[in-house]
Formats: structure tokens, sequence, C-alpha cells
């Protein structure tokens, strides 16, 4: 049995990258989608258009009626601990709390969230069972917004991405062919989704019947960032500078192997499983 979203009204709060492609799958599987977001000329059809401030305190007004379901793909503009405490600690679950205050038959709610809730630091496999440790305000403020979501009487699940890339985010790419990647001295592993698998999470975990309340986002290859690097380096055709420590962007996704298995278990499969098939595909 699966949740059908043949004739549900599904709100996507923060129609950007990522919730724009869930919501064409979501439209495609048969939903009808509107896509929140304060600016909405980059908001295509056939998702439906709201243009509205959703942290702001009259927010909910412009929302559209009945909702069945909610996507939150809200991402702040600036990275401070209040700009991330209100998208994800208080937004989420204000937005959910609203819906279910006005009536709506809302039955359930993702939330997109990270893998910065796991701020491990030694190559650790991360899952589902793992007591998040997050060592930075953005995994504590998600962290804090799961909890927030959890305590509603609907059914929420939290979707922890790991760091997206595919098409427009080129940020390693050029790194690596400007030679600002340093790979690091030891084995550090990275770990990411694509976009498109990322969204398809997203639509795939709306149909499940029986769905866990959180799920890891990853690809099968959670990779040593030394090969990663080199690996890019060698399809640009370009050196790598010397090995070193002090690249803060390298340290910053921490030090873990995040594990996607009890989501591939649900039947979901990227269709990009390793960096390799990503990378290959936007390098053409
Ligand atoms: N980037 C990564 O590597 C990564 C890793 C893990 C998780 N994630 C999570 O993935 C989710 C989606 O990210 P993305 O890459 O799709 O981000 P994105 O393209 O920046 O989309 C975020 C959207 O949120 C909207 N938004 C921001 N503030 C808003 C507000 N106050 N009211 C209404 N809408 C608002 C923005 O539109 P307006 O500016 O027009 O309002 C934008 O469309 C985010 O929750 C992000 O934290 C990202």
């Amino acid at each position: 049995m699966s949740w059908d979203l043949r004739g549900r009204r599904v709100l996507v709060a923060g129609a950007g990258d990522v919730g724009v492609a869930a919501g064409l799958l979501l439209h495609a599987a048969g939903a009808t989608v509107f896509g929140a977001r304060r600016t909405t000329a980059a908001v295509p059809p056939p998702l439906q258009p709201v243009a509205v401030d959703l942290l702001a305190p009259d927010a909910f007004a412009a929302l559209p009626p009945d909702l069945d379901a909610l996507v939150w793909a809200v991402a702040p503009h600036i990275h401070d601990p209040e700009a991330y405490r209100r998208s994800y600690t208080e937004g989420p679950a204000r937005l959910a709390a609203a819906l279910l205050g006005r009536g709506d038959a809302l039955q359930r709610v993702v939330l997109v969230a990270s893998t910065s809730v796991y701020g491990h630091q030694r190559g650790e496999v991360v899952d589902e069972q793992t007591s998040p440790q997050p060592s930075s305000f953005a995994g504590e403020a998600i962290l804090a917004g799961e909890r927030a979501l959890a305590a509603l009487p609907v059914r929420t699940t939290s979707l922890r991405f790991a760091g997206i890339y595919g098409p427009g985010r080129t940020w390693l790419i050029e790194r690596v062919r400007r030679g600002h990647a340093a790979p690091p001295t030891a084995a550090r592993f990275g770990n990411r989704i694509h976009r498109d698998d990322g969204a398809a999470a997203i639509a795939h975990v709306l149909t499940l019947d029986d769905p866990a309340p959180c799920y890891v986002v990853v690809d099968d290859d959670p990779a040593d960032l030394r090969e990663v690097y080199a690996w890019l380096a060698a399809r640009l055709g370009v050196p790598l500078p010397p090995a070193s420590d002090d690249d803060a962007t390298t340290r910053r996704g921490g030090n873990k192997r995040c594990d996607n298995r009890l989501l591939r278990a649900t039947g979901w499969r990227p269709r990009y499983p390793s960096y390799r098939d990503g990378y290959a595909a936007m390098l053409g």
C-alpha cells in the first residue's frame, strides 16, 4: 500500500532549487502543488506560485486552503544563528501548527533537513540510529526544528540531506579547476547527494504508507575527499595543490560516512550513486 498522491494538495514551502524539483515530481504523481517563496518568478508551471514571507508573523493568510501535505525546503540567505533558528527551529513547526489549527486535514510533513546534525569528526558511519552531535549552530537549529515538528499531531519525516551538488552547483568543480582545493593530508570522508536524487527522495517518502520519522539522504559513496579531489582534477586535467588541513571548506562537513540503507530499504535508489556519476554528468 502507498500514500496515493493523486488529488492531494501539497504546499512546498521554500520553492527553490530542491523544492521546485520535488514539486515537479509530486505534480507528475498527480498532486496539486503550490510553490511558496517570497519571489515567485522562478516558480515554474505547473506549480502554482504563492508569494509569501513564510517567516513573517502574518504569513499564513496568503496560503491556499485544504492542504494535505507540507514540504519545508526553506534555506536562509544568511549564515547566522538567528536566521537558522527562524528558518529551521521555528518556521516549520509554526507553519504546520497553523495549518492544523485552521482545520486542514494535514497528514504529512516533510522537513528538508541536513546531515549537519551529525558533528562527527573521526570518519564514523552515521545513520538514523546515531545520536546527533551537532557541532554548529546550523546543526543545532535543524535538530531543534526536527524535535519541534515531531511534537505536533501530524506524521512528520525529516530528510537529512548531505551536501547537495548537481546542475548549477559547481563550486567544488571550480575550486579544483582553479587549484584552490587542497586535499586533506589524511582520510577525510565527504558526503553528497545529487539534487535530483534528493528531490526524488522527497517525492518518494511522500508516497510511503508508513514513513520513518527520519531518513539520511545521501548517495551510496561517502568517499575520501582526497579521492574525490584527485578524480575531479584528473577529469579537468589540472594539478592539485599540495595536501593541507588548513582548508576550512574541506573541514566544514566534518569527517563522517553517512549511511542511506534505511531509505534504500523503502525502494528509493539514487540515479547518481557516486560522485563519479554525478560529476561526469555535469562535466559532460
Ligand atoms: N545546499 C546544501 O548543500 C544543503 C545540504 C543539506 C540540506 N540543504 C537544505 O536543502 C533545502 C533546500 O535547499 P536549496 O538548495 O533548494 O535552497 P534554495 O535554492 O536557496 O531554496 C530555498 C528557498 O527558500 C525560499 N525562502 C527563503 N526564505 C524564505 C522566507 N522567509 N519565506 C519564504 N520562502 C523563503 C527562497 O526563496 P525567496 O528568497 O524567493 O523567498 C528559496 O526559494 C534547504 O532547507 C537547505 O538547508 C541544503
